[in-house]
């Protein structure tokens, strides 16, 4: 029997989730069908359910449903509780939907793994104090890193998620317009939505050091206007979030099936085949 998937969205037709999904399931033999929803914030519920009901194993949520989906699940993994939003649901034996976040664990296994760059002991700066920030929090903090700074053009926005998680970090605040910081930071994460625009989030290059790393979770062919300028500024490597992305559906694909893909030549297809910003 077919396994019914699918990503819910809203734009959802530029998705690359379905061609992922495909190459995983290929790599078991597995068959998959895998579709786009669009859905709108009247309908989420209602779509998911329906959805659910029609016997479907699981589903990716994005934007801007992802908090939406969060209240719509049964039961909820740490991370999704942490993160307040969920991006992978999954129809367990007894028919209750447990909502997971697979953002953080795709953005670290992206960054320590396939890029072999270090998270422990290092000091981390993102830049961002959004949801996209609260849903990579946990799975950064888990890796033990020596400090992590929120930098944010509305601090009172950086101090509120800092105080969020201070039963398991202490996470310091700053502002993106005028940061305060000791040393440039190891790893430097752009977590604010600044790449839509293609805007750049912060002004000050002495962020930048000859040792630091420059993450953006958003992705286009080109590099990101973040990515741009700190590769002017003198970063040891620049990284787009396309390795997030295929990272975060191999985390629900095992969710999903338990099994565990192989995520290296999808990121390469990734890489040859995006044409749009996210
Ligand atoms: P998301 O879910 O993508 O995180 P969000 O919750 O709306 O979206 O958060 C967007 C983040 O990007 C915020 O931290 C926002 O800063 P403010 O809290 O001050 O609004 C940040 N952001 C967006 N555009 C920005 C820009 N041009 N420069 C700096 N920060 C920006």
């Amino acid at each position: 029997m077919t396994d019914k998937f699918a990503i819910f969205g809203n734009p959802v037709a530029q998705s690359k989730s379905p061609q992922i999904h495909d190459q995983f399931a290929a790599q078991f033999d597995l068959d998959i069908d895998y579709q786009r929803i669009y859905s709108t914030e009247a309908q989420f519920a209602d779509d998911l359910a329906m959805f659910f009901s029609n016997g479907a194993i699981g589903c990716n949520v994005t934007a801007p449903f992802k908090e939406q989906a969060f209240q719509a699940c049964d039961q909820l993994t740490e991370k999704a509780r942490r993160a307040r939003a969920v991006n992978t649901v999954f129809r367990q034996q007894d028919g209750t939907l447990l909502g997971h976040n697979s953002d953080g664990v795709g953005l670290v296994t992206d960054i320590v793994d396939n890029k072999l760059v270090a998270i422990r002991d290092k000091n981390i700066m993102i830049l961002g104090a959004g949801g996209a920030t609260r849903g990579i929090l946990e799975p950064i903090i888990a890796m033990q890193p020596a400090t992590i700074t929120l930098a944010n053009r509305t601090v009172s926005k950086a101090q509120s998620l800092a105080n969020e998680f201070s039963d398991i970090y202490s996470i310091q605040v700053t502002s993106t317009e005028q940061p305060e910081y000791q040393n440039a930071p190891d790893l430097l994460i752009n977590a604010t939505s600044a790449s839509l625009s293609a805007a750049v989030p912060v002004t000050d290059a002495n962020l930048i050091g000859t040792h630091t790393v420059c993450y953006d979770l958003s992705y286009s062919a080109d590099p990101t206007a973040f990515l741009k300028w700190a590769a002017e500024h003198g970063a040891t490597q620049c990284i787009d979030g396309k390795g997030m992305l295929v990272e975060q559906a191999a985390n629900s694909f095992s969710l999903w099936t338990s099994h565990s893909p192989v995520t290296k030549e999808v990121i390469t297809w990734l890489e040859h085949n995006c044409t749009q910003q996210v």
